[in-house]
């Protein structure tokens, strides 16, 4: 999501004239696009934004802009703490970063926006061919341990037609793959407040020339029949969900206001399996929540042995100011949630492998991005479950291609393979 944020206020700049600098030191204008989902994160942060204060010594007229939630979340303080920080501009006003060469001295853009739902703004992207999509912003859910209602404020859906005239627009690009965007987009409302994500989805697997469409984040609770049979009947969306389990203790689900139980989670997966077959699943997890006894922990490794995730998001609880959690007795010691979050992952790392060894040999669909990062000279793919793999290029192979990939080495992180 913060990534889109950064293409949609690149967006706006390009618009207004401006263009990407080739580094700090050639900028007139740096924005930190920032996160306050846990604490590591904005560790990050300062300590880059400590980085450039002698950038701004050496050229006083460089600018200095704090976007996203650490803004939103730190207010003026900033300001304070920083004085090098000239503006701030929370995630419900990226559309302001148009006014910045107007801005004198510092200023702020932290408030409410009503219009932001109908609000739609230019991106830069940077992936083609994937392209992601904004279909609502905020969440209402308020778990517990959670920042980002505090930040990105109430839930709010983005109208169907504005959603199918930018997907249009991507499509006549030569975008081929589209990922919707959401806190929670299960909670989708679309016209009247009567069509949900499934209608949604419906549309836009009739949009002529996108080939494959994703969707983040699901919400387990949301997360429907009507939903699975849309994954089940739509030939582009592809056979891959997301799905945060948090934990697998219905204590502390019950603690984090997650409002479902270990058991109607994997009820819920077994029916998609069962639909949907073949379909990947991905979660998140975190590791010493206040509370999480060794009792609960194991019933978090437990769930994932018996559930077999395709890949795991771990996180060790990260304490964020002014949630209910924060409130909480029972916080844990940093080497209880650290020893925990090396079980979950040592525990998945085996997992992962087992898939992926069993992948040995297939033929797997693939719809190329682009050159690997990593393996210089290769490129690398996507099957329809969300897997990553890596294989050697031919001058026929271009960017957005559907091709075929035998597997020949599985790997822990990606799959290496030859076209067929
Ligand atoms: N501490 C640790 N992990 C967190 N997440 C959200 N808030 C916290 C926190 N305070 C994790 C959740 C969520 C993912 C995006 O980040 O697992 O699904
Ligand atoms: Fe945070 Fe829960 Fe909303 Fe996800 S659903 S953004 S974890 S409050």
């Amino acid at each position: 999501m913060n990534f889109h944020d950064s293409e949609r206020m690149s967006g706006v700049l390009a618009q207004k004239g401006m263009r990407e600098a080739s580094g700090a030191e050639d900028a007139d204008l740096i924005i930190f696009n920032t996160c306050s989902i846990r604490d590591k994160a904005e560790h990050k942060f300062l300590s880059e934004l400590g980085r450039i204060k002698k950038l701004k010594k050496k050229n006083p007229a460089l600018r200095v802009a704090v976007a996203g939630c650490i803004a939103q979340r730190m207010g003026e303080g900033l300001f304070k703490r920083a004085p090098h920080v000239d503006f701030l501009i929370g995630p419900n006003n990226l559309h302001k970063i148009a006014d910045v060469q107007n801005w004198e001295g510092r200023s702020a853009a932290l408030e409410e926006n009503p219009e932001l739902a109908g609000t739609d703004l230019p991106a830069l992207r940077k992936k083609k061919p994937l392209a992601w999509v904004s279909i609502m912003f905020g969440c209402n859910n308020f778990c517990s341990y959670c920042i980002v209602p505090y930040t990105r404020g109430r839930e709010v859906s983005r109208p169907e037609e504005n959603i199918l005239t930018e997907i249009e627009g991507l499509a006549a690009e030569g975008f081929k793959e589209i990922t919707l965007l959401g806190q929670n987009v299960n909670s989708y409302r679309g016209k009247d407040g009567q069509a949900g994500l499934p209608e949604l989805l419906e549309k836009i697997n009739g949009v002529p020339g996108i080939e494959r469409i994703r969707f983040v984040t699901s919400h387990p609770r949301d997360f429907s029949d009507a939903l699975i049979y849309a994954m089940a009947s739509l030939g582009k969306v592809c056979r891959h969900i997301h799905l945060p389990m948090q934990s697998g203790s219905d204590s502390i689900l019950a603690a984090m206001n997650r409002r479902y139980t270990a058991g109607q989670y994997i009820e819920k997966v077994e029916r998609l399996r069962r639909l949907v077959p073949g379909a990947a699943i991905t979660t998140d997890l975190i590791a010493g929540f206040p509370g999480e006894t060794e009792e609960d922990h194991k019933s978090t490794l437990k769930a994932m042995e018996s559930i077999r995730f395709d890949g795991v998001f771990a996180f060790k609880y990260s304490v964020r100011p002014g949630t209910a959690a924060a409130r909480m007795e029972g916080q844990l010691p940093e080497g209880v949630r650290a020893r925990r979050l090396d079980e979950i992952l040592a525990m998945q790392d085996g997992i992962t492998l087992e898939k992926n060894n069993a992948l040995l040999g297939a033929e797997l669909e693939v719809l190329v991005d682009g050159p690997s990062d990593l393996a210089p000279g290769r490129l690398t793919g996507r099957t329809s479950t969300n897997k990553i793999v890596v294989f050697d290029s031919t001058p026929a192979i271009k960017p957005g291609d559907i091709i075929a990939i035998k597997i020949t080495v599985p790997g822990k992180h990606s799959l290496c393979g030859k076209p067929v």
